[in-house]
């Protein structure tokens, strides 16, 4: 039988400088869902890429000596190692420079003009000259350009646009047959008032500057933005090339994960670009929360970023991942911290999870050798802990299918947490200085063990360096059986398993050293 297909995406970020942790952000969840897929069967494709033209870019290149080329080259490496640092598993890449790229811009933008749907006429906008930006009426700071503060002039250029107004009924009917299409509901419904206001008609190409897909049939103009970035979801698959097996295979996504500031472009523009050209549409758009600062969201222009790499290499990859998508309820914002990542560490992760692993296996090895005996479950402390971790995979898995990382997190916490308290109440190390007791020793730290197991693989989409150790640590490496998503049934682990005692999973931070 073959699997059933689950295609995810990031943005592609623009390559106008070094991405920060909200970037890492979108990419790392994105990544845990395609895991957290893989593991629970799904045949997964996960794409990512890079946003690579336009006017800031040109500039920005210019400004360095570069030609963009060489300028977005370097920058995209640098996206590259950081994915590849922060253990990112995606099947491909995209950059917008690419011919397979450019070759369905201009295939659609062509489309779309021969059909009707893009049409030339011209384009009203305040015009910062030293910025070389038109601006809406709208995005002016006081009159005045919002990113130098200078004066602007009211200019007329030539443009296309694409009639998205035509399409505002049928976008609407479709939301209303297609609930779930956009995440969170409160964005569904920013953008069905939105649409409702009135659609205008989209700007889609430029003459002002060069650094861009040219418009096949009027080379003076550049296609602008959104049409360009957009198609990289299906550009990717080989879309109307000879090899569109990826395509046909995938398409439409199941999940386009954005943050909320490019929520419009992708369930309006979007949809109504497919709608036009009669092609599928995606199956959900989520928009997450952002990452603010104390001063505020936190952003390339602003210049108020942290550098993940920083932190990685100060908590390594698995912490900082953890960190992310435990922190932020899905969808909503949320505050970093380095302190509050420092506590996450300390209290999930080395205090619970970690703790429970090594305090079992030092008793373990001190009282039976680290064999497992034969577990003879007994009373409501045992029946208690069973019950919760065999519904806690399903309360994961029913959370990571409604896109609530932190909920799944949450509850594979619950059950470490569950685990630990039964420690203390079953108290093995009193049950050891009693020889009558030596089968309730077994069963105890038995159970524990197995519940290190089921956390375990549960956690491993999130944190995908950590289940190598705890398996050598519990001695089940070569077990490939006892790792899997179809494993998690109660009992599993075999009797006469050795576990050994092998180096803290997670060191605890000294918070006087941040
Ligand atoms: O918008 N908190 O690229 P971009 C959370 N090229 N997420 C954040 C964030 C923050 N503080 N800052 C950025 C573009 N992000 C376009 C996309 S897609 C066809 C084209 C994440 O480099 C979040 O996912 O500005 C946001 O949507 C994205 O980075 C914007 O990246
Ligand atoms: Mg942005």
């Amino acid at each position: 039988m073959s699997k059933e297909t689950f295609y995810i995406t990031t943005p592609i970020y623009y390559p106008s400088d070094k991405l920060h942790i909200g970037h890492a952000y979108t990419t790392v969840a994105a990544d845990a869902i395609a895991r957290f897929k893989k593991l629970t069967g799904y045949d997964v494709y996960f794409l990512t890429g890079s946003d690579e033209h336009g006017q800031k870019i040109e500039r920005t290149a210019k400004a360095k000596g570069q030609t963009p080329k060489e300028y977005v080259d370097k920058i995209v490496a640098g996206f590259k190692h950081l994915w590849g640092k922060l253990d990112v598993e995606y099947n491909d890449f995209i950059r917008t420079t690419e011919d397979r790229h450019k070759k369905v811009v201009e295939m659609f933008f062509e489309q779309l003009y021969k059909q009707g749907d893009i049409y030339k006429s011209s384009y009203k906008g305040w015009y910062c000259t030293p910025c070389e930006t038109f601006f809406t009426e709208y995005q002016l700071a006081e009159g005045k350009c919002p990113d130098c503060g200078r004066e602007v002039e009211l200019l007329e250029e030539e443009s296309y646009f694409f009639k998205m107004s035509k399409y505002a009924d049928q976008w609407l009917k479709f939301i209303e047959e297609n609930p779930d299409f956009i995440q969170p509901e409160t964005r569904r419904n920013e953008m069905i008032s939105f649409v409702k206001q009135g659609l205008e008609d989209l700007c889609v190409s430029r003459t002002t500057f060069d650094w861009g897909i040219k418009v096949p049939f009027d080379p003076n103009h550049v296609v602008y933005v959104w049409v360009d970035a957009l198609t990289n979801y299906i550009s990717a698959l080989g879309y109307g090339s000879e090899n569109d097996d990826l395509y046909q295979k995938y398409w439409p996504a199941d999940v386009h994960l954005v943050g909320k500031d490019i929520m419009r472009f992708h369930t309006i523009i979007w949809p109504i670009m497919l709608m036009a050209l009669n092609l599928p549409l995606p199956k959900k758009v989520m928009g997450h929360g952002w990452l603010l600062l104390e001063g505020g969201k936190m952003s390339k222009s602003k210049g108020n970023v942290v550098d993940p790499l920083k932190l990685i290499d100060k908590y390594g990859a698995d912490a900082v991942r953890y960190y992310l998508l435990r922190e932020l309820p899905f969808g909503s914002d949320g505050y970093y911290s380095e302190e509050a990542l420092a506590k996450r560490i300390n209290n999930d992760l080395a205090n619970d999870y970690g703790n429970l692993l090594s305090r079992t296996s030092s008793m373990l090895v001190k009282y039976q050798q680290g064999e497992l005996r034969k577990p003879q479950p007994e009373g409501k402390l045992d029946e208690e802990l069973i019950n919760l971790a065999v519904e806690t995979p399903k309360v994961v898995e029913e959370n990571m299918n409604n896109l609530q990382i932190s909920a799944a997190l949450e509850a594979i916490s619950k059950l470490v947490g569950r685990a630990n308290k039964y420690l203390e109440e079953t108290a093995p190390w009193s049950l050891a200085k009693d020889e009558t007791k030596t089968a309730r020793l077994n069963t105890v730290l038995y159970n524990v063990i197995e519940v290190m197991r089921f956390a375990t693989i549960m956690l491993s989409p999130f944190m995908p360096n950590i289940p190598e150790k705890v398996w050598a640590q519990i001695g089940i490496e070569d077990k490939k059986e006892l790792q899997t998503w179809d494993s998690l049934r109660w009992g599993k682990l075999p009797e006469g398993t050795v576990v050994k005692k092998g180096k803290v999973l997670f060191p605890r931070i000294d918070l006087s050293t941040i």
